[in-house]
C-alpha cells in the first residue's frame, strides 16, 4: 500500500511543503521511500526530489509553486532505492506519475515502450504509466495548442493509458504545460479534499492527509477520474470519457482526530480512544441492524471474514453468534477461496475490515457475490472499495485510525458484532445497556494505574524470547488478538493456543519462568481455564492472569471488571498496551512498525 497527496492552487504558494506535511500523515501507508514533484512558478520543468527512507523527519529544498504531487512507497516491483521512488517522469520530463497499486500487465507494455526507444530509469511498474501516456501525447510533440485544446489531449492520453492497466491501481499525474492533476481510480482509494475558503484542491489516498484544511470530501469511485486545475475540478467516467457532475460530502471527522493530541504516539492516543469510540456504538442506526438482524434469522447462512485482527474479530463473532443461538461459520479471508462453492443465495457475508480496502477480504468477497451472497460489511474507512461492494454496511465510526496496528476499529467491530448477535435475541436493549456499562468499566479501568502496572510488567519481559497466551472460547480469538498484538508492536514472539490445546502437544514449549498470560473471564469455563493454568505453572510457567478474579494458579494478576461476553475487550486492550510498551521497550516504532502497511492492498 502507498500514500498519494496532491495539492492544486497551494494557497501558501508553496505547494511542495504542504504536499511534505501531507505525506508525513500518510506514512503509515508505506514508508520505504518518498518523492515530491512540483511545477515551480514560471519555471519550464518540473522539479522533483525523492529519497529511500522514512518521510518522517525528511525535509525538501523544492522550489515554490502552486501545483506539486507526492508519493510515500511501500515497495513491490523494484527494490527500495532512490531511482524506484515515486514520481516517475516520461522523457520530456513534463509528466510526473504517482501510483498505488500493481500494475500486473506492465512487462508486455514496457517491452512495446522500449521498442519505441522509450528511456526508463526505474524498475517500477509505475513508470511505465508516464511513458505511455506520453506515447499517447506524442502526435501532438512541438504543436502550439491552447491549454484547453492540451488539456483535452492529456485527458484522453491517460483515458487510453489508464483503460490498458490491469490490476487494482490509483494513479495521480501533474502536467507541467497544463499545470493540472489528473487522477483515476480503480481499486485503491482515492479522495478529492475541496478547501473551499482558499479554493485549494488536495489529492490523498486518506483523509487525514488534508484534514487539517477541509473535510469537504469526494471519494473517487472505481472507473472514475478527475482533472484538477487553479478552476476547478471535472469529474469522468475513465472508460467513456464523459464528463459527470461532482458532488462534495461534509465527514464528521475533526483536525484533531489526525493529530496526536499531546500523546507521544497515535496508537497509545488510539488505545485510549476507545472509551469514546465504543461509547458511540449503541448510537448505531437501529434500522440497519434491524435489517441485519432480519437476514441473520430467516436462516441465511452466516459467514463472517477478515485479515489478521478483522480474522480475529471474525472468529470471537462465531462464539458470540454462538452463544445467541445463530450458527456461523469464521474464515481468514486468505484461505476462505476453497469454501466458496458452499456458499449460495441464502449466504450472508459479514466482510471486516477497518480500511476496506485489503485486497484477500475483497477477492473473497468478490468471489462469494459471485455465488449470489449477500454481502454486509462493517467497515471503519469511508469510501472504500468494500464499502461499493456491499449490500449493507455498518460504518464503524471509530475515526481515522493512523497507527497500523489496529486498536479502537478491532474493538468497535467486535462490540458491534455483540450488539447484534444481542439483536438478533431479541435483546437489543440489553445489548445496549451491556455497552454502556463496558463504557463505564473502561473509564474507571483504562487509566494511567493500569498503564504503569504494564510499563512495570512489559521492563521484566523486554528480554523474554518467547511469550505464550491461552485462552478458552471467546478468550481464544481474544489471545489470537492479544499475541498479534504483541508480535506486531515490540516484534516479540507471542503465540497464543486454545487452552485445551496445550495438552495435544505445545506444553512441551513450557520450561520454567516462560512467561504465559492466561485470558479468562468470570464464566462457564472458567474453572477449565484455571485446570490449564495448573498445568502449565506445574512445568515452571509464570503465569499472568488477566481476569476479573484472582487465582492461586496467577503469579500476577491484571485484574479486570466484569461485563459479560464483553469482558474479552479489557483481556484484548491488555495485550495492546503491553505491545505498545514492549515496542517502545525493545525500540520498535509504534506508529509504524516494521514491514508492515495500514492496509494490505495487495495479495
Ligand atoms: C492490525 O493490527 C493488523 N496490522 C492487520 O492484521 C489488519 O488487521 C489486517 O491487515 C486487516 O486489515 P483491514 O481490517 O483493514 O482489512
Amino acid at each position: 500500500m502507498c500514500g498519494i497527496f496532491a495539492v492544486v492552487n497551494d494557497f501558501k504558494k508553496n505547494a511542495a511543503q504542504t504536499v511534505l506535511a501531507g505525506l508525513k500523515k500518510l506514512e503509515y501507508r508505506g514508508y520505504d521511500s518518498w518523492g515530491i514533484a512540483v511545477k515551480p512558478f514560471s519555471a519550464l520543468t518540473l522539479s522533483i526530489d525523492k529519497h529511500i527512507g522514512k518521510i518522517g523527519e525528511a525535509k525538501t529544498n523544492l522550489p515554490k509553486g502552486g501545483i506539486a504531487i507526492g508519493h510515500t512507497r511501500w515497495a513491490t516491483h523494484g527494490g527500495v532505492t532512490d531511482l524506484n521512488a515515486h514520481p516517475h517522469l516520461d522523457c520530456n520530463k513534463k509528466i510526473a506519475v504517482i501510483h498505488n497499486g500493481i500494475v500486473e500487465n506492465f512487462h508486455k507494455l514496457k517491452k512495446n515502450l522500449l521498442k519505441q526507444k522509450h528511456q526508463f530509469l526505474s524498475e517500477t511498474d509505475t513508470e511505465v504509466i508516464a511513458h505511455l501516456i506520453e506515447h499517447y501525447l506524442s502526435p501532438l510533440k512541438n504543436k502550439k495548442m491552447t491549454k484547453s485544446k492540451r488539456q483535452k489531449a492529456l485527458i484522453k492520453a491517460v483515458f487510453n493509458t489508464f483503460n490498458q492497466l490491469i490490476g487494482s491501481n490509483a494513479i495521480g499525474i501533474l502536467d507541467l504545460e497544463t499545470e493540472s492533476i489528473i487522477a483515476c481510480r480503480n481499486g485503491s482509494p482515492l479522495v478529492v479534499g475541496f478547501d473551499k475558503k482558499n479554493q485549494q484542491f488536495f489529492l490523498a489516498s486518506d483523509v487525514p492527509a488534508f484534514l487539517k484544511y477541509t473535510n469537504q470530501v469526494y471519494f473517487l469511485k472505481d472507473g472514475e477520474t478527475v482533472l484538477i486545475d487553479k478552476n476547478g475540478i471535472k469529474l469522468f467516467n475513465t472508460k467513456s470519457g464523459k464528463q459527470k457532475e461532482i458532488f462534495f460530502e461534509q465527514l464528521d471527522w475533526q483536525i484533531e482526530d489526525a493529530e496526536k493530541s499531546g500523546f507521544p504516539h497515535f496508537l497509545i492516543k488510539e488505545i485510549y480512544e476507545q472509551k469514546e469510540v465504543i461509547k458511540k456504538i449503541p448510537l448505531i442506526n437501529e434500522k440497519m441492524i434491524k435489517n441485519l438482524t432480519k437476514l441473520i434469522n430467516h436462516d441465511y447462512k452466516i459467514i463472517l471474514l477478515g485479515c489478521g485482527s478483522a480474522f480475529y474479530c471474525a472468529l470471537a463473532g462465531k462464539y458470540l453468534f454462538a452463544k445467541a443461538g445463530i450458527k456461523a461459520e469464521a474464515y481468514g479471508a486468505n484461505e476462505f477461496l476453497p469454501f466458496v462453492k458452499f456458499v449460495d443465495n441464502k449466504t450472508l457475508i459479514l466482510a471486516i475490515s477497518q480500511s476496506g480496502e485489503t485486497a484477500d477480504t475483497l477477492i473473497a468477497v468478490k468471489a462469494a457475490q459471485k455465488n449470489g451472497a449477500k454481502i454486509a460489511a462493517i467497515i471503519n474507512a469511508r469510501g472504500s472499495s468494500l464499502e461499493r461492494l456491499a449490500d449493507i454496511v455498518i460504518p464503524v465510526g471509530a475515526g481515522p485510525e493512523i497507527a497500523v496496528v489496529s486498536t479502537k476499529a478491532f474493538t468497535a467491530q467486535l462490540t458491534i458484532l455483540y450488539f447484534l448477535a444481542k439483536a438478533c435475541q431479541n435483546q437489543f436493549l440489553l445489548g445496549k445497556n451491556q455497552i454502556k456499562k463496558l463504557v463505564d468499566n473502561l473509564n474507571l479501568w483504562l487509566n494511567p494505574h493500569l498503564s504503569n502496572q504494564l510499563i512495570m510488567l512489559a521492563k521484566t519481559l523486554v528480554n523474554e524470547q518467547h511469550i505464550y497466551v491461552v485462552g478458552k472460547n471467546l478468550n481464544f480469538p481474544a489471545s489470537l488478538e492479544f499475541a498479534l498484538k504483541i508480535k506486531e508492536t515490540s516484534y516479540l514472539h507471542a503465540e497464543a493456543f486454545a487452552a485445551g490445546e496445550l495438552k495435544h502437544g505445545v506444553i512441551t514449549l513450557i520450561q520454567k519462568n516462560t512467561p504465559c498470560f492466561v485470558l479468562a473471564s468470570d464464566d462457564e469455563v472458567k474453572n477449565e481455564i484455571l485446570s490449564s493454568a495448573a498445568e502449565i505453572k506445574a512445568r515452571g510457567g509464570k503465569i499472568i492472569g488477566i481476569a476479573p478474579f484472582d487465582s492461586p494458579e496467577f503469579d500476577q494478576l491484571i485484574k479486570t471488571p466484569d461485563n459479560d461476553e464483553l469482558n474479552i475487550i479489557f483481556n484484548i486492550i491488555v495485550g495492546q498496551l503491553l505491545g505498545y510498551y514492549l515496542g517502545i521497550g525493545r525500540g520498535a516504532d509504534p506508529d509504524k512498525p516494521r514491514n508492515l502497511a495500514k492496509s494490505v492492498t495487495v495479495k
